[in-house]
């Protein structure tokens, strides 16, 4: 008999996560996957253009819930997507990572009755001032199945009380994106803009933000954007920046005469910052794993510039991704001005940290849910052993 599942995603991250799933489960004709698209982000580089680039069908359904207050937004969502599943009846609902698209799909699923798989479980911050840390408590609590991309997620879980059996350590489904996508770098058409940034400097680095307790805060904000300031006199940094993140650098520096980059679609040389809106992925990737450092504040860089040996320095005081720590090349700097400079000066002065690469952060962390997924449906064995849920 054919299942059906509805894979959820809304936000700029969860499209990454989602492709290659969707693409592993097209293998298979007794699972019908139909994709729902919140619009909780909505501009097309921060949304369309990834389903064009991932080779993701069009959505079908779109919510286009838009922007609003975190209640605002989840709540549009509820009772959006609980339309879709009282119409669906889907066997099971898959949602990603820690947005408010994630917490919302996953509470009306469940209270439907509906099986949720999380993936991307159990990674904490400990930092409840964090929207991104309530969704990830909640969706868990709520989880039937749950999807690990390091140990200590699946430890964490465990420490919750969610019974072994229900944890899967499978690795990283981002890493599986990434690995496809530099490897059609070649064919991709890179813009101009971009590329010629890249050819015109030997050295340079690359500056994400968009953290609510960085860029909305205008004391905190101010003190990272001057030390980036004062690292860009010795090195060009590239700035894609996120719309939270341009409303506050208006605000902020309006000396620095930010036109409506929308029209120019350039980068704008302020000092040694270029600065640009939103890049699509293919952009961005071409110029991250070249750089000499990234400088972030989010959680997937962290993660992807570990993958690929690329230093990071993390613009937060704490990270729910340790093994990017323990095992790879971030670092956690804060948001100290200072400490950033210091952090900085020290990589350009040759102090490298050396990185390896997590295990099973190996590009078939999708391979590996669909076998679970398919056996939850009542399909085939079990590829893993729950046992193995319980890892160091
Ligand atoms: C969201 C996620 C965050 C994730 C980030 C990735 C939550 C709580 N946060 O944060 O975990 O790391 O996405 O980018 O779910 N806006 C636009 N165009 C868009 C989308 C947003 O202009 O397409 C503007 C709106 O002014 C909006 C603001 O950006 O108010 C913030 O968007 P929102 O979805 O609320 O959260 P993000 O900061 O993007």
């Amino acid at each position: 008999m054919l299942k059906k599942v509805v894979i959820v995603s809304g936000a700029r991250p969860n499209f990454v996560k989602i492709a290659p799933i969707v693409d592993e489960m097209k293998r298979y004709d007794d699972i019908s996957v139909v994709l729902v698209h919140t619009g909780q982000h909505y501009d097309s580089n921060m949304s369309g253009e990834f389903f064009a680039l991932f080779g993701l069908d069009d959505p079908d359904y779109e919510m286009n819930v838009g922007s609003g207050s975190h209640a605002e937004q989840t709540a549009k969502i509820m009772t959006r997507f609980e339309k879709v599943c009282v119409t669906e009846r889907p066997d099971m609902v898959i949602v990603v990572g820690d947005v408010n698209s994630t917490l919302a799909a996953s509470l009306v699923a469940k209270k439907l009755g509906i099986p949720v798989a999380h993936v991307e479980a159990g990674l904490r911050s400990k930092d409840h001032s964090m929207p991104e840390e309530i969704n990830r408590i909640v969706t868990d609590s709520i989880s039937d199945i749950l999807f690990t991309t390091e140990q200590q997620a699946t430890k964490n879980l465990l420490a919750e009380g969610h019974s072994a059996c229900s944890i899967h350590f499978v690795g990283h489904v981002m890493i599986d994106t990434l690995i496809i996508q530099r490897d059609k770098l070649e064919r991709s058409k890179i813009s101009e803009y971009v590329r010629d940034f890249k050819e015109a400097s030997d050295r340079y680095a690359c500056l994400t933000l968009h953290r609510p307790s960085n860029v909305d805060d205008s004391v905190t904000f101010r003190r990272i954007m001057d030390a980036i300031e004062i690292i860009s006199r010795n090195i060009p940094i590239a700035f894609p920046c996120h719309p939270r993140t341009l409303n506050s650098l208006r605000r902020l520096k309006n000396e620095w005469n930010y036109l409506d980059m929308s029209k120019e679609k350039k980068i704008r040389i302020e000092n040694g910052i270029f600065l640009s809106e939103p890049l699509r992925y293919d952009d961005f990737l071409f110029l991250w794993k070249d750089a000499d450092f990234v400088l972030t504040d989010s959680g997937g860089l962290q993660e992807e510039t570990t993958a690929f040996g690329v230093p990071c320095f993390t613009l937060r005081e704490n990270t729910e991704r340790p093994i990017t720590v323990e095992i790879g090349t971030n670092i956690v700097v804060g948001t100290d001005g200072e400490n950033i400079i210091k952090s900085v000066d020290a990589l350009l002065r040759g102090e490298l940290k050396k990185g390896g690469v997590p295990p099973l952060w190996d590009g078939r962390a999708s391979e590996r849910i669909v076998k679970v997924i398919r056996s939850e449906l009542g399909y085939e064995a079990k590829a893993i052993d729950p046992d193995s849920a319980v890892i160091g």
